[in-house]
């Protein structure tokens, strides 16, 4: 175990555990857009950066990647540089999401309420955090979404822009977006993601549309639970 200082306070931790973790398991609260507890982190939104103070130097660090090392001394997550560097990034963010609430809340938290960046009016809220991709493979097991294109080209997408026939419609990614900007529309019956249309199951119980049919046979074939339990909605389970 190493022992240093957050802000002032003596805190414990295993060599390798990231800094965020250690952090947030004391009580200090640091701000994150791509960290997920059950997904981890990717390291693609930097509102997580703290300043960490070695024998030798001080820096700012993405604190979800940043693991513990016998060389840190003291961890601030609220120093001048800090501020400085999250605003700067908010800032960045807020110009690239200008209609996302999550990014206008978070930057009026640190005083900037318009960018003095170029606005990007095409991206709608989507900060290519990557929570969805990654829910999307690693929680649901599917891999219907990806990042396309190249540079300032890119985004969240099913591969070749086109409905993906591994989309169950299970809305996962819709779930863990921070910045909801995944569309998703229940309707009649009906349900609307990625450019594909899904059937949802009606509850034989409570004759309420709950989950897509194709999800409920996805999750059947992978547990072997029959359809039939399947279709009944969780509220009457
Ligand atoms: S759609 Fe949402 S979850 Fe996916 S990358 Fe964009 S902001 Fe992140
Ligand atoms: S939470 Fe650390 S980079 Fe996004």
């Amino acid at each position: 175990m190493v022992k240093f200082k957050i802000d002032n306070k003596v805190v414990e931790a295993k060599e390798g555990e990231y800094l965020l973790d250690v952090a947030r398991r004391y009580g200090f609260s640091i701000p994150t857009l791509c960290h997920h507890e059950a997904l981890g982190s990717d390291g693609r939104c930097r509102v997580c950066v703290v300043e960490v103070k070695t024998r030798w130097r001080k820096r700012i660090v993405t604190s979800c990647l940043f693991p513990v090392s016998k060389d840190i001394e003291e961890v601030y997550t609220a120093s001048e540089d800090v501020k400085l560097v999250r605003r700067t990034v908010l800032e960045l963010l807020l110009a690239r999401c200008p209609e996302s609430d999550v990014i206008r809340y978070m930057a009026a938290k640190y005083g900037i309420t318009e960018p003095r960046y170029k606005k990007d009016t095409d991206k709608g809220k989507c900060i290519l955090c990557n929570m969805c991709v990654r829910t999307c493979e690693n929680i649901v097991g599917v891999s219907a979404i990806g990042i396309i294109g190249k540079g300032p080209e890119k985004k969240i997408s099913p591969p070749f822009r086109e409905a993906s026939d591994a989309c169950i419609g299970c809305g996962a990614c819709v779930a863990v977006c921070p910045t909801g900007h995944i569309f998703m529309e229940d309707k009649d019956g009906i349900r609307l993601i990625w450019r594909k249309r899904f059937e949802l199951a009606v509850c034989p119980k409570c004759g309420r549309y709950h989950a897509p049919v194709e999800q409920l046979e996805f999750i059947s074939k992978k547990t072997n639970v029959p359809m039939e339990e399947l279709l009944v909605c969780t509220n009457c389970r």
